[in-house]
């Protein structure tokens, strides 16, 4: 007989024998353990920590000061990325207005959304972005001007000379440059153009990396010349910390700026989980070299992802990586923005790219604060 598969019937029947009753009291010491051992398991998921009482928050929630007023009171830029279309929804659009000082589109402003038929250009969505941004004394942060996705079929699959896909890539950005010129403070002129494998040269699976390092030197030329007031970074993911990538790209804007070409800054795009990196791998070392070469630093796409569902200890933990982050930037006065990449848990690309993650941001579902927003409270505050 298999007992293990037997149990809940063995249990039902204790006493009717006198081996059924020695098995019945192994099994209850054995299911009490279990019953024990599930507690323990459950209580840590569901925020018990394991000792039945659930986990404090971490961070003080009694305060109602908002991050865009902290945020002003440093200088520094306080935003994240924003759809247009869900600007009607008033719970979404009130809770941007209230707590951010910089919005970036998530979507809008890149090639796709703008530029899909050549010539003919659609600029409605960062449009209303930036009629929202105005009318809530807000900065706007232009993402991306060339990047490898979000780009149309008509640039990445024509059978274009480089010379030709050279002028199609300065006539888009000098386009949308004009478009927006005056209204943008800082734009991703050129996004993720870096490998993630060694050497980390510019990556393989672009349509514009035959053109070399010249690309983006022209992309950055065409955009400084319509909009010389806007300031122009260079964006990525997994230059954080100090490793390979990041030298790869502090070689590749050295080089920039020995040639003379218009870069401001450098944008660290942030989309980590709880496990410390980048704070672990000299993330202020790594962005005191940027700043020390005269350059700004945007945090530009943070969000701290973790595991779904999430427990109060997962939480508090990515409230202390929020928070840690943020302290770590206002060290360093040339950090002067810092976006996440969404505000709601609701509308989010966390749980479609990284499967099993999600609650990365600042908000929940229901737009209430997280501590991951009292976390960044605390920092701007010097807490
Ligand atoms: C993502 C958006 O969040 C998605 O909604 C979209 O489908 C794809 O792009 N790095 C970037 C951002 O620079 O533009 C990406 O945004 C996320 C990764």
């Amino acid at each position: 007989m298999n007992h293990g598969r037997n149990w809940p019937i063995l249990l039902c029947k204790i006493g009717e024998s006198e081996v059924l009753y020695k098995w019945n009291r192994r099994l209850w010491r054995y299911s009490l353990l279990s019953v024990v051992l599930l507690l323990l398991v459950t209580g840590s998921l569901v925020g018990c920590g394991g000792s039945g009482v659930p986990e404090e928050p971490l961070f003080d929630t009694s305060d109602p000061s908002v991050l865009r007023d902290l945020a002003d009171q440093h200088g520094i830029g306080i935003g994240a990325a924003v759809i247009s279309s869900l600007l009607i929804e008033e719970q979404y659009a009130d809770t941007l207005a209230e707590h951010f000082n910089m919005i970036v589109a998530e979507y809008e402003m890149k090639w796709d959304p703008i530029q899909l038929t050549q010539g003919s250009f659609d600029f409605s969505g960062g449009d209303a972005l930036v009629d929202f941004a105005e009318a809530n004394g807000m900065k706007v942060r232009g993402h991306a001007l060339v990047w490898h996705q979000a780009t149309p079929d008509w640039v990445t699959n024509g059978s274009w000379t480089n010379d030709e896909l050279m002028d199609i890539i300065k006539n888009h950005v000098t386009a949308v440059s004009q478009h927006y010129q005056g209204k943008i403070v800082a734009w991703d002129v050129a996004n993720e153009a870096l490998s993630d494998q060694s050497p980390y040269g510019l990556r393989g699976d672009s349509p514009f990396t035959k053109l070399g390092q010249d690309y983006i030197d022209e992309a950055f030329r065409a955009a400084h010349l319509v909009d010389p007031d806007a300031l122009l970074f260079y964006n990525d993911y997994g230059v954080e910390g100090m490793n390979g990538k990041a030298q790869s790209m502090y070689n590749m804007v050295v080089g920039m700026l020995d040639r003379g070409v218009p870069i401001h800054g450098v944008g660290l795009q942030m989309h980590i989980t709880t496990d410390g990196y980048p704070l672990t791998n000299r993330f202020e070392e790594n962005v005191k070299r940027f700043t020390d070469l005269g350059l700004e630093v945007h945090i530009t796409e943070a969000d701290v992802r973790i595991r779904i569902p999430s427990s109060q200890t997962s939480r508090n933990l990515q409230a202390q990586v929020y928070h840690d982050l943020m302290a770590a930037c206002l060290r360093n006065p040339k950090v002067t923005a810092f976006l996440t990449w969404g505000f709601t848990d609701n509308h989010s690309w966390v749980p479609d790219f990284f499967n099993g993650y999600g609650d990365a941001l600042l908000f929940d579902k229901n737009y209430a604060k997280k501590q991951a927003y009292y976390g960044l409270q605390a920092a701007l505050k010097g807490e």
